[in-house]
């Protein structure tokens, strides 16, 4: 199987370091030059992927990142007869579409937080007013996670509505979502689906307040765990009860079927879990450590999803725990520096390593066949261990061994209580 990813981030670093490890796999090209995935061995597609795919042979495309689907390149690697792992641009509505989102757990009857919708300001204030000030003021559209404001207080919910609505995020806030504040820790269950099935994943949490304790600005996540050890199978099965397999079900009977990851973040309330968002993709860095703990071949599983027939059974995983450490650059998720050489990553492929990868988040490499920094998250150190305990002292160990200028992490990843 020629096995072609698109997009490139530290999450499709790790899809295709557990493909590379599935006996039916020769293969494994990348529509982005992450230096971590084409070590294993594949090519670099330009231009577009159906084309692409069309002309190189390739059996099983996989997509990593949200714009791409809500876009529907899975519907035309569907039309085009290419077998890929991903919802259509309808189902992909789930992430894409707050207020579709909102308004179809309402329906499905889906446990999430009171909300509204609007268009205009003054009912916009309104509803924070009505909800007592304390609220979270989100941009409908794709805001690339920087659209969502959660407010202490009144005048910080009004200032965030008239953000939104004044053009802040361009297009993604011409609706701003008011929503009741929920309280509780966090969680992240993820499921493959067929259409039909929701097969979920082992729980994880992901940490995305730059600085330690939950403290600092929002980033695309600092680190991840999984599973978190306040988490047991009865919780991640009543997920899959009331939100997983009503979302399937729903999205069926609506005539969109959801094929691929849907990946559910929620709240644990007094009065049980509570979606916050669905995303319609892995999540990064939650892909890190749920490719080290799982414990098979993710190939068949991703072709059955596509075509509509995962196992009836449980997926398999590694005992113990998975911890992966974000090393960022400058003062991401502010402005950072790009091109610093990056020092100290391990050898070769990584294929054959089980409890420690680094995976490759913003890294490039230059003319001289170096390798360089070229975001912001730059590495994603991810270790097993026989508790999160043992995978976090693991992944510490390695932090510092890697090298380049303004490299920076958070502490406390794994560490039991953290919040944020
Ligand atoms: P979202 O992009 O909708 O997941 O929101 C990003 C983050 O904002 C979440 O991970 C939560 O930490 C927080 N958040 C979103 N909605 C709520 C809510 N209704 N109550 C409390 N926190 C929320
Ligand atoms: N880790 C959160 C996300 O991928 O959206």
């Amino acid at each position: 199987v020629h096995v072609l990813i698109v997009g490139g981030g530290g999450r499709e670093h790790a899809l295709a370091w557990r493909i590379a490890q599935s006996p039916l796999v020769h293969s494994i090209s990348t529509t982005v030059a992450n230096p971590g995935i084409l070590a294993l061995g594949g090519g670099l597609c330009t231009g577009d992927p159906v084309a692409w795919a069309g002309t190189h042979g390739v059996d099983l495309v996989v997509v990593g990142p949200e714009a791409p689907l809500v876009e529907g390149l899975v519907d035309r690697l569907d039309a085009a007869g290419i077998t890929a792992f991903g919802p259509s641009a309808a189902a992909a509505r789930l992430e894409a579409s707050k207020r579709f989102a909102k308004a179809f757990m309402d329906e499905v009857g889906i446990p999430t937080a009171r909300w509204s919708t609007h268009d205009d300001a003054s009912a916009a204030h309104a509803a924070v007013d009505a909800l007592g000030g304390a609220c979270v003021v989100k941009a409908d559209g794709l805001a690339a996670g920087k659209g969502v404001v959660v407010a202490d207080t009144a005048e910080d919910a009004h200032r965030a509505v008239d953000d939104v609505l004044g053009g802040r995020f361009g297009a993604a806030g011409a609706r701003v979502v008011v929503e009741e504040r929920l309280r509780g820790p966090e969680l992240s269950v993820l499921a493959l689906c067929d259409g039909q099935r929701a097969l979920p994943l082992l729980p994880a949490r992901d940490h995305k307040r730059r600085f330690d304790g939950g403290e600092g600005p929002n980033t695309g996540g600092m680190g991840a765990i999984c599973p978190p050890a306040d988490v047991d199978a009865d919780l991640v099965d009543q997920v899959r009860r009331t939100v997983l397999q009503p979302a399937v079900d729903g999205m069926a009977a609506r005539g969109t079927p959801f094929r691929g990851v849907l990946y559910a973040g929620l709240m644990l309330t007094p009065d049980g879990p509570k979606v916050l968002e669905f995303n319609v993709r892995f999540g990064d860095p939650e892909c890190q450590p749920l490719m080290m703990m799982l414990d098979e071949d993710l190939v068949p599983l991703m072709v059955a999803a596509s075509q509509g027939r995962l196992p009836q059974r449980a997926l398999r995983w590694r005992a113990g725990a998975a911890c992966c450490v974000v090393v960022t650059a400058g003062a991401y998720p502010g402005v950072y520096p790009k091109g610093l050489a990056v020092r100290g990553l391990p050898p070769g492929d990584q294929r054959d390593a089980r409890d420690l990868v680094v995976f490759q988040a913003g890294t490039r490499e230059d003319m001289d066949g170096e390798i360089v920094t070229s975001g912001g998250r730059v590495l994603g150190v991810t270790a097993w261990g026989a508790d999160l305990g043992a995978a976090r002292a693991r992944a510490y160990g390695v932090v510092p061994t890697l090298h380049f200028d303004t490299a920076a992490w958070r502490t406390d990843i794994g560490l039991p209580g953290v919040e944020g």
